[in-house]
């Protein structure tokens, strides 16, 4: 049975059951504490956690998931892929235990020719908690199984949570025998003799801390008791075809064997090379479907997840012997087999491919630079004699270059290396440490959200009037310090205040929150910040300016938004609008946003795209921005379901939850922008008053960012400019039109006399090589000149050592050594002439002879050698060295005839 039709019958067999089919959520659902979606009842957790009411009380859904804590294993155990499919069906204070266990056990034991999954029931295990003997019973009847083949096990296995404060609860597992080829009799851990499918979690508790999967706070009942189960696709898929791994399935396999036949290698000869084509079967899908919902490659959190997964793809090919550009033969094989389902794929092809490539070519760059630096510590591993590349060295090139430890480790062995791993592993632990100490530290401001969802729950959501007005009486609900509540904020102290009604603007979607006053009796708040730590609930961080703030209940405060900065605000978010469909319509629809923030006066926006721009794109896309301005657009925005909003074109980011709720499309100038947004907008395009660009640069691979000034910033911007070309034409004494000309006339005459002074300083240093050449002293018959020369360089010292070398008499034994000391560096120059060769002196022995005086080394050939140093104190001496190496060399006393 292919991956599709089981699709198709999971969906069927729940919709039958009085289910709503709901689509797959992205993959970046917003949620502080996840990565990615990692099951399929992420969505649905407003609705367990009693925040939101659910439009529906049973639903069932096939979700895109991933997870990444173990993408080292991918491939070594066939248990796990990056990337799975999760289907799931969910009961939202509906049916408990008993009809979860029914449905389940009714499909997949159903016989394929009536739509089921046609499991044969000798070689199921249902799984349960130990202890919940509701569900042993409740299985029994239902299956008509033995007790003996009820599998009770501990907490570990069967209780589930999201890893991360949220809901969860005790769950039952159907697991399958695969007999004995896999593992021992009833040795249920024995990775994958007893393989679970499918998980029924009855989720009734709300935790407030996870640290392990058996060690974890109950917080507390959920208001109701609630179904969330997850079945493997993937893993139901393999099963049913017959095959051992989810890698060898009819979506995996395909990619297998395009690598195959790329490489040359045949799967299931080698085990090592099994892994590696499991890696890429798994990455390439993975990767592909982070960049459809909109991830790029990057050096934190998600986009860092999405560079590792193409990265270790193309290595594993690599390591296949595969060194030409994998990714487009590749993904598209994948890309075929996703998109029957995610047809998003199909259409946002272009972005995807771009993305991808763009990763697998900077890491070809990488590659070969980081096997320059590899040759390198190579040749000096060698030179000091040793074979053992440092652990420091191995770990630097990981580090800096993302050279991963098994390709230093393989390139080693091939120059015949070992590699100090557990210097390397150690170096590795502490970074991972500082990481975790960095993650535990961002997760604390999570865990505290529990005094905020107390306020949200004695009081409901708050009223939130940012769109309808910009003043209003409110009533304080809550004051709080530090995440705890205070009694009173004294003149001058920070905190936090939460109100019934605000028309503060929370942080959102990069528009940045609204500033503003809040007025008491007796006091005043200046508002610093304005954030919505959970859904429904508007918090203020604010100052005392004046006064004594009290908590008192019910005490009335006046709030007061800033008009100026909402008027900047508004035309600062409608200008990154109107900045994004002037991009799309230069560039193409390709260019997607991929982040934005904006404040008065200022936005910016960040988009997917491989390339600079050049500056006429720049110019087209300001131009395009301000003829959308002139012509005075209308301004709109109208609430619809996420499926209408998509048909009518609207732009949809990542993050937003598939329910019935309504989402909020602004557009301006009908279908020319549409975007779903819930930020605060102009009426009229024309009211943003001007978009002046001021940069384009790259923020990392594959994303670019624009930024620009809005309304009076903008005109302020453009002044301060019109200053500095007022400032530079009084100063040339010229017209702003010729101001360019003049410009680079001047750079050009500096250059030009720059030349001319150099040409000066040279002809000054050599004029003095005809005295030098004159004045040289003779010992034993060798003329000798040791000269120094202070505030000379490398360069000059050898041009005159050997200027002087050239005027010394025809046919006379000659020796010239020139030192010069410069910024700290000390330069030495030796030259022979021909005779004194003859005579046994060479320029490198006497650059040797004046090196410990000069603390350095150098060397040459017998006619001219040069070295340096750092000790300038001893010249003097070393030039008598100089003379004391000829005396020595031609048998003579010391002595300067
Ligand atoms: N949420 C449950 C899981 O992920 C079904 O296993």
């Amino acid at each position: 049975m292919d991956t599709a039709e089981i699709r198709r019958r999971f969906v069927a067999h729940f919709e039958r059951a009085g289910h709503t089919p709901v689509p797959s959520a992205s993959l970046l659902l917003d949620d502080p504490n996840l990565l990615f979606v990692n099951a399929g009842m992420v969505p649905f957790k407003p609705y367990f956690l009693g925040q939101e009411t659910p439009p529906y009380t049973r639903a069932t859904s096939v979700q895109k998931c991933v997870r990444t804590p173990d993408i080292e294993d991918v491939g070594k155990t066939t248990r796990h892929g990056t990337f799975f499919e999760m289907c799931g069906n969910f009961s939202f204070g509906d049916y408990f235990k008993e009809g979860a266990i029914e449905l389940a056990w009714e499909l997949v034991t159903k016989s394929q020719a009536d739509g089921g999954f046609g499991f044969d029931e000798s070689v199921l295990y249902p799984s349960v908690l130990d202890g919940d003997e509701e569900a042993v019973t409740l299985w029994k009847r239902i299956t008509g199984l033995p007790d003996d083949r009820i599998v009770r096990l501990p907490p570990k296995e069967n209780y589930w949570s999201m890893g991360v404060p949220g809901p969860g609860g005790p769950c039952s597992e159907l697991l399958i025998d695969r007999g004995p080829a896999y593992g021992a009799d009833r040795d249920w851990d024995a990775g994958d003799r007893y393989l679970e499918f499918w998980n029924l979690v009855f989720m009734q508790d709300e935790l407030s801390a996870v640290r392990s999967k058996s060690d974890f706070d109950i917080a507390g009942e959920l208001p109701k008791k609630n179904i969330d189960t997850g079945m493997g696709l993937e893993r139901v898929a393999y099963l049913l075809q017959g095959k051992d791994n989810m890698y060898e399935t009819d979506v995996m396999f395909p990619v297998i064997e395009k690598a195959m036949a790329l490489t040359g290698k045949r799967y299931g000869a080698d085990h090592e090379d099994d892994v590696r084509f499991r890696v890429v079967a798994d990455h390439v899908r993975s990767s592909m479907m982070l960049i459809g919902d909109g991830v790029t490659p990057g050096n934190e959190a998600r986009g860092y997840v999405l560079r590792r997964l193409l990265r270790r793809a193309v290595r594993s090919m690599r390591l296949l012997g595969y060194g030409d550009p994998a990714l487009p033969e590749l993904m598209p094989v994948s890309r075929d087999r996703m998109a029957e389902t995610y047809t998003d794929l199909r259409t946002d092809w272009d972005r995807i491919a771009r993305v991808a490539y763009a990763e697998e070519e900077t890491f070809r760059k990488t590659l070969q630079a980081g096997t320059q630096i590899f040759d390198l510590a190579a040749t000096e591993v060698k030179k000091s004699g040793s074979t053992r590349l440092a652990g420091d060295q191995a770990f630097a090139l990981h580090d800096t270059y993302g050279f991963p430890i098994d390709l230093t480790l393989e390139m080693a062995s091939e120059a015949g290396l070992s590699v100090d791993e557990e210097g390397f592993r150690s170096l590795m632990a502490e970074q991972r440490e500082r990481a975790k100490a960095d993650a535990r530290s961002k997760k604390g401001q999570h865990a505290d959200t529990g005094v905020y969802r107390g306020i949200l729950d004695a009081n409901g959501p708050t009223d939130w009037l940012a769109y309808e007005t910009l003043e209003t009486e409110s009533r304080a609900l809550a004051v709080l310090q530090q995440g705890a509540p205070v009694s009173t904020l004294r003149a001058g102290e920070v905190g936090e205040l939460v109100l019934d009604r605000t028309p503060f603007y929370a942080e959102s979607g990069g528009q940045a929150a609204d500033a503003g006053i809040i007025e008491f009796d007796g006091g005043r708040l200046e508002v610093l910040d304005v954030q919505r730590p959970i859904k429904g609930l508007v918090v203020h961080q604010v100052r005392v300016v004046d006064g004594e703030l009290a908590s008192a209940e019910g005490a009335t405060l006046h709030a007061q938004v800033d008009p100026e900065w909402r008027t900047g605000a508004r035309q600062a978010h409608s200008g990154t609008h109107v900045v994004h469909a002037a991009l799309r319509e230069v560039l193409g629809p390709t260019a997607l946003q991929s982040g934005s923030y904006n404040r008065p006066g200022y936005l910016r926006l960040d988009f997917g795209w491989t390339t600079g721009l050049r500056p006429e794109q720049v110019a087209d896309i300001e131009l395009v921005s301000n003829n959308a301005l002139r012509a005075d657009l209308p301004v709109g925005w109208q609430y619809m379901t996420l499926p209408e909003a998509k048909d009518w074109g609207a732009v949809a980011l990542f993050g937003e939850t598939y329910d019935d709720s309504k989402v909020r499309v602004v557009e301006i100038g009908g279908p020319w922008s549409r975007e779903l947004c819930g930020g605060t907008h102009v009426d009229h395009s024309s009211q943003i008053g001007t978009i002046v660009v001021t940069g384009e640069s790259s923020v990392g691979s594959g994303n670019r960012r624009i930024e620009a000034f809005t309304g009076v910033e903008g005109f302020r911007y453009l002044a301060r400019e019109r200053d500095v070309v007022g400032q530079l034409t009084g100063l040339l004494k010229t017209q702003p039109d010729d101001l360019v000309g003049r410009v680079s006339d001047l750079v050009e005459r500096l250059r030009a006399a720059e030349k001319e002074i150099e040409r000066a300083r040279l002809s000054q240093l050599l004029a003095g090589g005809a005295q030098l050449a004159a004045g040289a002293s003779v010992v034993g018959g060798v003329h000798v000149v040791a000269h120094r020369v202070d505030g000379a360089g490398g360069g000059d010292v050898r041009t005159l050592a050997m200027d002087v070398r050239g005027r010394l008499p025809d046919g006379v034994p000659g020796v010239v050594v020139v030192i010069g000391a410069a910024d700290g560096k000390v330069s030495v120059v030796a030259a022979t002439t021909e005779r004194a060769r003859d005579l046994g002196l060479s320029a490198n022995d006497l650059v040797r002879a004046v090196g410990p005086f000069v603390g350095g080394k150098g060397g040459g050939k017998a006619d001219v050698a040069q070295g340096g140093g750092t000790d300038a104190s001893r010249i003097d001496e070393a030039l008598a060295a100089v003379h004391a190496e000829v005396a020595r060399a031609t048998g003579q006393s010391t002595g300067q005839a």
